[in-house]
């Protein structure tokens, strides 16, 4: 199994760590436009196998697309991150010209390629990657929901001083810091509605930090977050490379689903060595809906900032 992370900052060699650490790759390629960085990073995460344990062998390549070549999965993290104070939207001028080049590249020396998008406006990115490449939709997915669900989880083990994995919950809609709609009403601790245990006011405390968890740590790390992004993208990454069948909201295009057309946004996907083998209806309530309607209208409008025919 050969996994490239396009970008060697922090999310894509936090990705490529954790996608080591869980030894299911026989090959990492770590690729970044700077000379010689992703071969430094790459050699100092191979300097924690006989520490960590892993097998996995992990090369740097600088803008090397052939080192690339026969990937099974690639990741994008390439682009610039946003700094405090700015939306995900404001990076698409310098993010979609990046995201456009390096897929063609990827798919270029891997034509079978499952691509996992995570540079921001993340939903538009992925819509991009649909709009200039010949990969089948089910080869396209973009890591938004996965992350945002994971905040969500942490916050209400927080709120509930309980493990977070006592939390099943998950985010849908844009990958925005008003886009994003917190399944609340199915948040569960042991399968009971976590409203048996937080008011109304703290489970929309929890919602709103949820949203904005991307912005918060912008504003204290004065960049992008991290591990948490990392670790988020290397399960999708191992869901697909062990065909686990793991469901997660992921950005996927849709085509009528939830009454949604012609954009990629965060639903629930079921992941597999297919990529996304199935994209999962869920009965939303009214207010949901309307929510997930209200997200991809921004997310729409963010795509009509591109120079692609919808
Ligand atoms: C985040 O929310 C980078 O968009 C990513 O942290």
């Amino acid at each position: 199994m050969k996994v490239t992370i396009v970008g060697a900052g922090a999310v894509g060699a936090s990705c490529a760590e954790y996608v080591a650490i869980k030894n299911f790759a026989s090959e990492v390629v770590l690729i970044d436009i700077k000379e010689n960085y992703a071969e430094g990073k790459a050699m100092d995460l191979m300097q924690t196998s006989s520490l960590l344990g892993f097998d996995t062998k992990i090369t740097g390549s600088t803008n090397d697309y052939s080192k690339t070549a026969g990937s099974d999965i690639a990741v994008i993290t390439s682009g610039i991150p946003r700094k405090p104070g700015m939306t995900r939207e404001e990076l698409i001028g310098i993010n979609a010209d990046i995201v456009k080049s390096v897929s063609s590249s990827l798919i270029e020396h891997s034509p079978e390629v499952t691509i996992i998008v995570v540079s921001n406006p993340m939903d538009t990115m992925t819509y991009l990657v649909h709009k200039t490449t010949n990969l089948p939709k089910n080869k396209i997915i973009g890591m938004g929901g996965a992350l945002d669900s994971a905040r969500f989880k942490y916050r209400i083990s927080e709120a509930l001083d309980c493990p977070s994995s006592d939390v099943d919950g998950m985010v849908i809609g844009g990958h925005s810091d008003t886009g994003m709609v917190p399944l609340t009403r199915l948040a569960t601790r042991n399968s009971v509605p976590v409203s048996k245990f937080l008011s109304e006011d703290r489970i929309s405390q929890i919602s709103e930090d949820t949203k904005v968890g991307g912005a918060t740590l912008t504003k204290m790390l004065g960049t992008s977050a991290w591990y948490a992004p990392g670790a988020a993208v290397s399960s999708l990454v191992q869901a697909i490379a062990c065909d686990q069948k793991k469901m997660f909201p992921c950005s996927a295009l849709l085509e009528g689903e939830y009454g949604l057309n012609d954009l990629c946004i965060g639903v629930p996907v079921i992941l597999g060595k297919n990529g996304i083998e199935q994209i999962v209806e869920i009965e939303l309530d009214d207010a949901e809906k309307a929510k997930l309607k209200e997200s991809a209208e921004g997310v729409s409008k963010t795509n009509g900032l591109l120079d692609v025919k919808s």
